[in-house]
């Protein structure tokens, strides 16, 4: 990496490292970790830190001169106004550090702490580091690092919505969660997955906004499907998320509702015939028409095997083969 990314992982972490002294400095932020539930241990595990209010905590503390400020810029920490005056992005809020794999910090995530008195808007509940040239977000998981620091070898992960929920399901010894940070699961997502795991687990909420974004995660995954990785859904009751359920239920709770996860093969065709008569022709024709594109996706192996296969019993639609080649042309006559 040239000098000056080097300089911007160095501003990234001096950020970080900030925001954990405020954390240990504000009654009222450790008050709210401690409401949620998150240890001391795990605050350390995720370097969990907080911003203070006001605009220009961090910038005071670490913009010392002109070259800091730049650095600081260029990692996304600050906002300018219309003005070109530049202020603290984040403020009064909790900071979840993203780690990249090699465990160094490349963006933040920083949740509101509480609806202020004054009744001055916070913002948005979370708000995410921009893209920099280091933070993509479509390409990395929030908490993945922290899993491979807690598993020698990692058997499953468990993708989640949110930070909280990561960290909650650590809280409570469930340590192969990883978030995707406010977007839905893209392919870059689904490599870097199945290349950790070979079982990966999507939890998502139970209505309509959760099975949408199901369905984009089958849409990544279906071209990483190569043989021996396996793909499961979790649909989680109405209003509840990891960290509600797990506190509510404990980890025993949250296992037994991965073991009843439903294998993707089987997500896929039901979510394909919903609405469909697959006792008509009709129905099966349709059903037949929607999968074979996403099918053709499939690596070569015996999973894409089996779905054809399985598309053939639900409908009698085979792979056709192709037409064999007339052996001399056939005359009309
Ligand atoms: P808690 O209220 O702290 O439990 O948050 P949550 O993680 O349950 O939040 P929610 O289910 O509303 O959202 C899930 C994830 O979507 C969050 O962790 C964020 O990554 C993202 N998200 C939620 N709200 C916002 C928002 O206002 N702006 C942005 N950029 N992302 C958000
Ligand atoms: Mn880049
Ligand atoms: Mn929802
Ligand atoms: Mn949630
Ligand atoms: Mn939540």
């Amino acid at each position: 990496a040239n000098p000056d990314t080097l300089d911007i992982f160095k501003a990234l972490d001096a950020a970080a490292t900030f925001f954990q002294r405020q954390l240990a400095t504000s009654e009222r932020a450790r008050a709210y970790l401690d409401q949620r539930g998150v240890g001391e241990a795990v605050r350390a595990q995720f370097a969990i830190g907080y911003a203070p209010d006001g605009f220009s905590a961090l910038k005071d503390a670490l913009g010392t001169d002109a070259r800091r400020m730049n650095l600081l810029e260029r990692a996304g920490l600050f906002s300018k106004n219309d003005r070109g005056h530049v202020y603290d992005k984040f403020r009064d809020r909790v900071m979840f550090p993203i780690h990249d794999r090699r465990g160094r910090v490349i963006a933040f995530g920083g949740r509101v702490l509480a609806a202020p008195a004054d009744g001055r808007d916070a913002g948005p509940k979370y708000l995410n580091s921009p893209e920099t040239a280091l933070f993509h977000k479509g390409r990395e998981l929030y908490g993945l690092w922290q899993v491979r620091q807690a598993n020698p070898r990692i058997e499953r992960l468990v993708v989640v919505e949110g930070y909280m929920d990561v960290v909650a399901l650590f809280e409570h010894g469930v340590t192969v969660a990883v978030a995707t940070l406010g977007t839905a699961t893209t392919p870059d997502h689904a490599e870097l997955l199945f290349r950790n795991a070979p079982d990966v687990y999507f939890c998502f909420d139970g209505d309509r906004a959760g099975r949408n974004a199901a369905w984009k995660a089958v849409e990544s995954v279906l071209p990483r499907m190569r043989d021996g990785r396996q793909g499961f859904f979790l649909f989680l009751p109405e209003g509840e998320d990891p960290d509600s359920i797990v506190r509510k239920e404990g980890a025993e709770g949250f296992e037994a509702r991965l073991r009843e996860a439903t294998p993707l093969s089987r997500f896929f065709f039901d979510t394909l015939s919903d609405g469909i008569a697959l006792s008509t022709l009709d129905g099966k024709a349709r059903l037949a028409e929607r999968a074979k594109p996403l099918l053709a996706q499939i690596p070569d192996g015996a999973f894409g095997d089996l779905m054809q296969q399985r598309l053939t019993e639900l409908t009698g639609v085979g792979a056709r083969q192709a037409a064999p080649e007339p052996s001399a042309p056939i005359r009309r006559q």
